[in-house]
Parts: structure tokens; sequence; C-alpha cells
């Protein structure tokens, strides 16, 4: 049975509350994600920020045996990468999923940073394909709209650039739970799927392949990578469905003024 929680007016304000501190994690971190820093580095900075700043908890700790409180996924690892002692080096592209609970509620968001000043022309390009899908999608939430009309367009769009999009991990209802339901599938077909109502909280996290949306999980039981190797980025909000249409909960101040990419 799929129970899609409508939050409250005062559940909203803490799901902004959850959301904002995600967000700023995002913020705090970027200024360290250069060539020679681990990905364990980043995980520590961004423990130390949550727990000692925040005074929120990293949802991923300990989650279902997650090993850290961050997720780094480089380069072919499409998400769920767990932090280690790896360095960054010039021409990666990694990201970096964020999860703060705060006040019993979660905020879930990730961006992608291009590491160092060597370009990666493949790493940009399916980097921004990935913003433009997640933009997309967002930019389609009201009452009204089904799930599968999202999907069907995030497919859309990847697919017009030549890239593929991961099936075997989606989006999800996200409350007093991490992971709730409805699942947000970044596939699918026009016109299926539940029909948003206003007080619904999910996130949009497309994952976008150069190769093929094949994926494989590592022995390490987290890591999920692209079966061909090829590179894949992923971008993630945190949205709640208004009245009018939506709002990102996680938003960044580098979003404010407009789209980090704007497709055409
Ligand atoms: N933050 C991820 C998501 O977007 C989930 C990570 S689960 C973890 O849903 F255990 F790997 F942290
Ligand atoms: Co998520
Ligand atoms: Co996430």
């Amino acid at each position: 049975m799929m129970t899609v929680y409508i939050k409250t007016p005062d559940e909203i304000a803490k799901m902004r509350v959850a959301g904002k501190l995600a967000a700023e994690v995002l913020e705090m971190i970027g200024p360290y994600v250069k060539p020679g820093i681990t990905t364990d580095e980043l995980n520590t900075l961004c423990h130390n920020y949550i727990v000692d700043v925040q005074k929120a908890i990293p949802a991923p700790l300990n989650y279902r045996g997650f090993p850290k409180s961050i997720c780094t996924s480089v380069n072919h690892q499409i998400c769920h990468g767990i932090p280690g002692p790896k360095k960054l080096k010039d021409g990666d592209i990694i990201n970096i999923d964020v999860t703060v609970i705060k006040d019993g509620f979660h905020g879930d968001t990730s961006k992608m940073f291009l590491v160092g000043n060597k370009p990666n022309v493949l790493g940009l390009r399916v980097t921004q394909t990935a913003y433009e899908c997640m933009m997309i999608g967002i930019q389609m939430v009201k009452p009204g709209t089904q799930l599968g009309d999202i999907g069907a367009a995030i497919q859309q769009h990847a697919e017009n650039k030549n890239f593929s999009v991961v099936r075997d991990y989606c989006g999800h209802g996200i409350g007093r739970e991490f992971h709730e339901d409805p699942q947000v599938l970044h596939y699918g077909t026009k016109g299926t799927g539940i029909a948003l109502q206003a007080g619904m909280t999910f996130t949009i996290e497309p994952m976008v392949n150069v190769g093929k949306y094949h994926s494989r999980l590592l022995p390490d039981k987290w890591t999920v990578v692209t079966k061909d190797h090829s590179l894949s980025a992923q971008w993630e909000h945190t949205i709640l469905v208004t009245n009018e249409g939506y709002e990102i909960l996680t938003l960044r101040d580098e979003e404010r003024a407009g789209p980090l990419y704007a497709h055409n």
C-alpha cells in the first residue's frame, strides 16, 4: 500500500528549515572541492558542520548500514558512493549528496562539482544536462501534474542529448522519513502515475549517463556505477507542491537569480 503524506503547515515549516540546512552544507563545502582533497575529508567537513554548527543529524550515517555522513560519487559512479581515501584530481566530476535531519524532518539535496581547471568536456555536458533535466521536472510541479508527465519530460530531454536516464534509482517522498512514498521515476509515460497535490514533499534527482542507463552495484553494497563505465551526473532538490506550483526547499544562493544552466 502506498501512503503519500500531505504535510501540515507546521510540518512544512520544519521541512523548510531542514531543506535550507541541507542547501547550506553544499554551499559550505564548495570551496574545499579541489584537486588533492579526499572524499573522506569532504565527509568529515560536512559531518562536523552538520553536527557542530547546524545542530542537525546527517541522515546517511548508519542509514541501512551506510558508513558515512554524505555520499560522494565520482565520474562513472552514479550514486551512493562512500567517502574514502581517494584524492580528487583535475578533470574529475563529483556529486555530493547531503541529507540532514532537523527537528524530525529531512532535507535532501545534491550537486555536481567540476574539479580543478582542466576542462572535461563530456563531464560538463552531462552535468549541464542532468541539471536541465532536474529543472524541467521541477518546473512541471503543480497540483494535478502526474508523476509520469514529469518522468517523461526528464527522459525526453536526456535522450534528446543522446544521454540516458538511470532506471534503477529514483526520487522519493520525504518528510519524517528519509524515503517515503511516492517513488519519483525520472523516465516514464505522460498521463500515468499519481496526480500531485499541494502539501506533498518529494525529491527530483535525475541521474544521467553519457552511455547506457544500466547500473551495477559494487561489492561494497552501496556504490552504484554505470555498467559501461561511462560518466554519470546527478542533481537533487527537495520540492514542496504549493497551490500555485512548487517551492524548492533546498535552493542555494547561487540559484536564486535563476537556474545554473538554462536549457533550450
Ligand atoms: N541521499 C540519497 C537520496 O537522494 C540517499 C542516500 S542513502 C545512503 O535518496 F545511505 F546512501 F546515504
Ligand atoms: Co533523495
Ligand atoms: Co540525496
